[in-house]
């Protein structure tokens, strides 16, 4: 329990809860257990690394008291950012490519941050450049969620800390690949544990989309992942992904985000052929920030459809 001095909404980052997914389960001794990150006080896991970068960057003297943040996430960092900074006295300037999930502004919009437009054709890429610009500008910091090495090592020492303390055993661990810090850092730690533990990583197929997700098919390697940890990777589609969000909330009344139905459906394939088994997967987030653009409708319906949002 929190001192009372501790009573601050970064001191309830973390030591988030695992459930075991017992319906979902397709054989007995193999067992589903899902870390649940839509727990952290924003909704998602990048509660845990805007703590570490800001900590980190005002440790180094990189960051200044009353700087503004600029990122160019188009989710959960951005919202991470503009929840927990401002406590800390900054201010949060987002740039965001037209397009995105509209409840991602909504959001930011909300936690008071600012919000600039870049064009969509420019996407994450036109975001970025137009941060570098910012950043060069006195009074600004740019946050960078795919260069820090606070990234990795939060994971390492927090997420990876509180699951192999949780769990007595774990065979395979499952989580979805954007900056690439959540399965680096939390990998280096289980292997520390358990040096024959299987590291799955989940991507989304090429040319399709999955909220938080990177394709490294589509030639980016983000510099924080170390590959070298990986066993195996998965090409996950949006419609699967979406599909075991939904069973996961009808099974088990988990309110999962899509990139967790990602991590599932990777799981259930993993698990095929297993006779006995834990099998532990990172939901990153919940669903709620994904219901105004229902992506449920759309599974089943016109593929092309789930084309159309950037749900990231
Ligand atoms: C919902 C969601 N899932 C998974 C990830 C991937 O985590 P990481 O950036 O640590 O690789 C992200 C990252 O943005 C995310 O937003």
């Amino acid at each position: 329990m929190a001192q009372d001095g501790q009573r601050t909404l970064a001191a309830l980052v973390g030591s988030t809860p695992i459930v075991e997914l017992r319906n979902l389960s397709p054989r007995p001794g193999v067992r589903l257990f899902a870390k649940l990150e839509g727990q952290n006080p924003s909704g998602s896991v990048k509660d845990r690394i805007a703590v570490a970068m800001l900590d980190a960057a005002e440790e180094s003297g990189a960051l200044r008291p009353g700087a503004t943040l600029v990122e160019a996430s188009t989710g959960n960092t951005a919202i991470a950012l503009a929840a927990l900074a401002p406590r800390r006295g900054y201010r949060v300037r987002v740039v965001l490519p037209k397009g995105i999930v509209p409840s991602i502004a909504d959001i930011l919009d909300l936690y008071g941050a600012e919000i600039e437009w870049c064009e969509p054709e420019a996407g994450m890429r036109g975001a970025i450049r137009r941060v570098q610009e910012l950043a060069e500008q006195p009074g600004y910091y740019a946050v960078g969620q795919f260069s820090d090495p606070a990234n990795v090592r939060c994971h390492y020492a927090t997420t990876g800390e509180e699951i192999a303390r949780a769990m007595e055993r774990v065979d395979v661990f499952v989580a979805g690949i954007g900056t690439g810090g959540t399965i680096t850092g939390v990998a280096r730690r289980l292997r520390e544990q358990w040096p024959d533990v299987q590291i799955v990583g989940v991507e989304p197929r090429l040319g399709e989309r999955l909220q938080g997700l990177r394709s490294l098919s589509e030639g980016y390697i983000p510099p924080l992942l170390d590959l070298g940890l990986l066993d195996r990777r998965f090409l996950v589609d949006s419609a699967s992904a979406i599909a075991a969000a939904r069973d996961v909330m009808r099974a088990e009344g988990v309110f999962a985000g899509v990139s967790s139905g990602a991590a599932l459906h990777t799981a259930l394939r993993v698990a095929e052929g297993m006779e006995s088994r834990n099998i532990v997967m990172m939901f990153s987030d919940g669903a709620w920030k994904y219901l105004p653009s229902r992506p449920w409708d759309a599974t089943g319906a016109d593929a092309e459809a789930l084309d159309e949002v950037h749900w990231w």
